[in-house]
């Protein structure tokens, strides 16, 4: 007979993206720290250029614990996180970075904690006691890094030292419960898990180092910032309005301003005429809007190449009539009396919801 009873007791989700000079190092890492107990690693790759995938796929030849989740066409830290944990059949899901930042060594430490029955959550923390942060790139990071943890600290019902922490561990069956409320966007996914819970977690923290990374490089930056901001403000409005519409919407909001600024600016330097310099200006807003909707909003979808030329067109074509629209309304409420601040504002919001729902369906479609 074969040996059925032989299943883990641990996933280690690994979400990776170029890096594959890391993941032999981590699997002996992980094979040393998790002696004695039944583990199994699933990276999670998002289709890396580098060939991660297939350097996963190769130890997996020889090594049944080693999986791999290889997504085509996506990014994201945390819907890489959220895939992998719901692959899993093991009694505990940890998340761990693929990159050795994260010492592995506490993973033993989280399970004993979990397995105990008084935790739902361990956390690794470089907040606590013995923890330490000196691996974060550089100034600017540590900035945004203790920026995030003060924000965060606002709004959460538990308290956590290090809210940012990509390094945890939780009973699978709790993740699957929490799954349906997981936004999934953005990197911040164990903000996302405590916030998602009806009832407020029983968090343990685990003192943690964060070490300096070899090999690779860091894909989180200022944009991903913006993302977690996106994230907090989608949990206060309870997820009324979708997060990608708030984008839209703030993004659409700077554009305003950016076309006021450009707008003034050519009044006072040229003498081209109020039609001319309204245009440019508008073409600069729409342009500049595109750029920053492509890099933050759908981020996880971002036009490139010819693909981005097209969008752009597209964009500007869709915002254009999004505008006419606007203006047509406002035109039309203001004739029959309505207020003009009220005429204004209608405009406005059903040229942003035209211009949302077209961009959302046309130009970033998932193909
Ligand atoms: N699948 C997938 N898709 N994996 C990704 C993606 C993605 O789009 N982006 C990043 N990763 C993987 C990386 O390959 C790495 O294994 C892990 O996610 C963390 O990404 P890094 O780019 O190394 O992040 P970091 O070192 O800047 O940030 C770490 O420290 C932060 C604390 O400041 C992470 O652990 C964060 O979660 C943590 O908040
Ligand atoms: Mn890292």
């Amino acid at each position: 007979m074969t040996d059925r009873t032989n299943a883990p007791e641990l996933t280690v989700v690994v979400p990776c993206y170029n890096e594959r000079p890391n993941v032999a190092p981590m699997i002996a890492k992980l094979d040393a720290a998790l002696a004695g107990i039944a583990w199994e690693v699933v990276y999670v790759d998002d289709d890396s250029p580098d060939g991660t995938a297939a350097e996963v796929r190769r130890i997996a030849q020889t090594d049944a614990r080693v999986r791999c989740i290889r997504r085509v066409g996506r990014r994201g830290l945390a819907s890489a996180v959220i895939e992998g944990a719901l692959s899993s059949s093991a009694a505990y899901v940890a998340v761990i970075d693929g990159d050795l930042q994260h010492d592995e060594t506490r993973l033993p430490l989280m399970l004993e904690a979990l397995r105990t029955g008084d935790v739902d959550l361990a956390v690794a923390s470089r907040h606590v006691e013995g923890g330490d942060n000196a691996g974060l790139a550089n100034r600017w990071r540590h900035v945004l890094s203790d920026g995030g943890i003060w924000l965060a600290q606002k709004f959460l019902p538990v308290r956590l030292t290090d809210p940012m922490s990509g390094f945890f561990m939780l009973p699978r069956p709790l993740f699957e419960e929490l799954a349906h409320g997981l936004n999934g966007q953005g990197f911040k996914i164990l903000l996302d898990l405590v916030l998602s819970s009806p009832a407020p977690l029983r968090v343990r923290e685990i003192a943690a180092t964060f070490s300096q990374r070899v090999a690779g490089e860091s894909k989180l930056d200022a944009l991903v910032m913006i993302q977690f901001g996106g994230l907090l403000l989608d949990k206060i409005c309870m997820g009324l309005l979708p997060l990608r519409f708030i984008s839209f919407a703030l993004v659409g909001g700077i554009g305003v301003l950016i076309h006021l600024a450009i707008l003034g600016g050519l009044r006072q330097t040229t003498g081209l005429g109020f039609e001319i310099e309204q245009t440019i200006a508008t073409v600069v807003a729409m342009v500049f809007n595109f750029k920053l909707n492509n890099s933050i909003t759908y981020r996880d979808q971002r036009l490139r190449g010819p693909r981005l030329w097209r969008g752009l067109l597209l964009f500007m074509a869709f915002c254009g009539l999004g505008a006419a629209a606007n203006i047509g309304i406002a035109n039309t409420l203001y004739e029959s009396h309505t207020a003009w601040t009220a005429a204004g504002a209608m405009g406005a919001v059903i040229g942003v919801v035209w211009n949302y729902a077209v961009s959302a369906t046309l130009v970033w479609r998932s193909r």
